[in-house]
């Protein structure tokens, strides 16, 4: 048997057991938490390579920091905007992944001549921690990692491509009745052993969609809770920080279009999306797309002001990425050309900004800032 047919195999035993335990029925969040998260199973608590910009290398996907490392190279410029702007001197990163860009942000940071007292990593996966280590430990004791939420934060946070990793609720109208999407054990003819399965809901989404077709969307709950967490921690310091958060999504206007009536809900696998998370589980990445205005009201309602919200490419244009690419050899240009482009991570993925006192203008947000579309 191989490792990732046995990895399925215990997986979709301990979905099958919770599904039994949850009387017959696992909404989707707690099914997504367990595919993703599961301990020594799920698909960020396994040992499989995960990250990377070729199928060749076993990985099944590659975010910002792994494609170029002039994203971190100009991220650091906002980060040592919004350490002096706050008169702070620590960072955050929620979900290190690799550890990619906490290396780059910690080598131009230092190269700058910026004092970053420590750099606080928060992950919910152990193993991607063991390869955070590894990969920062020139950096000795400026890391930290951190298993559980500290009482407060004071500092500039970070987060890319996390909030699209936390469990959604799915909500599907049909014939215009509100369902919960679940999961139950299949009939013994399907491959997969698990099934969808719909009941009726008091849950809406924010915005009802325009029509009266049937509409699958989801809800980020979780995402949105991590968000009010954050700012009660960060309001509890005495200097406070700011926050960022880079991620593909959109405003909920284009969010709950009537157009988008399949869901957000994606999977990735070897570099190829799927829109089926019932197979495979535990093999695959499941992520959901972001709803921004959700986001942003969850950090208003606790007390944080937003500092600006944009496009991935204006946010690093605003930082200097161009003068970098100038400078970059050609290989490396065609890599961050990803960054920007529409067709790439450019338009689809959006930086929001979150600061906890006095307003000041986040050099990221200088041009383009488009809060007003939220
Ligand atoms: C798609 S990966 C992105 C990794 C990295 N930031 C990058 O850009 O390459 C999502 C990461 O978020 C982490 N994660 C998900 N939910 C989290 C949470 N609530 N707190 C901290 N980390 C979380 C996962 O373990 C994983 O490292």
């Amino acid at each position: 048997m191989t490792e990732a047919h046995s990895l399925t195999t215990d997986m979709l035993a301990r979905v099958h057991r919770a599904i039994l335990a949850a009387d017959g029925w696992l909404p989707f969040d707690q099914f997504m938490a367990m595919a993703l998260y599961e301990p020594g199973l799920g698909y960020y608590a396994n040992q499989q390579p995960k990250f990377g910009t070729m199928p060749q290398s076993g990985s099944d996907f590659v975010t910002a920091p792994e494609l170029s490392p002039l994203f971190g190279a100009s991220l650091a410029q906002q980060v040592a905007q919004a350490l002096q702007a706050t008169g702070t001197d620590e960072v955050w990163e929620f979900g290190a992944g690799s550890g990619a860009l906490a290396h780059q942000l910690l080598s131009e940071l230092n190269s700058l001549g910026v004092a970053v007292k420590r750099y606080h990593i928060m992950d919910v996966s152990g193993s991607l921690r063991a390869r955070q280590q590894d990969k920062l430990a020139k950096y000795g004791d400026q890391v930290n990692w951190l298993q559980a939420w500290p009482d407060s934060i004071e500092g500039v946070v970070l987060g890319n491509e996390v909030l699209d990793a936390m469990p959604v609720k799915l909500l599907h109208r049909i014939e215009g009745v509100w369902h919960e999407r679940g999961v139950v054990v299949a009939p013994e003819n399907k491959p997969e052993g698990l099934a969808w399965q719909d009941r009726p809901t008091h849950l809406r989404p924010p915005v009802e969609p325009v029509g009266d077709h049937n509409y699958l969307t989801e809800i980020q709950p979780q995402a949105e809770a991590f968000v009010t967490s954050l700012a009660e921690r960060l309001l509890a310091s005495p200097k406070g920080g700011a926050a960022f958060f880079l991620d593909y999504g959109f405003p909920e206007s284009e969010y709950f279009h009537p157009e988008r009536h399949m869901g957000t809900v994606m999977c990735h696998q070897a570099h190829k999306a799927d829109p089926n998370p019932l197979a495979q589980v535990g093999l695959k990445d499941i992520t959901a797309h972001v709803n921004f205005t959700g986001i942003a009201l969850a950090g208003q309602d606790a007390g944080l002001q937003v500092l600006g919200y944009t496009s991935q490419a204006r946010f690093l244009l605003n930082l200097g990425l161009a003068e970098r690419m100038a400078q970059a050899d050609l290989p490396e240009r065609v890599q961050a050309l990803k960054l920007m482009s529409e067709h790439e991570m450019g338009e689809l993925f959006k930086v929001v900004g979150f600061a906890t006192h006095d307003h000041w203008q986040a050099q990221g947000f200088a041009q383009g800032d488009r809060s007003h579309r939220l």
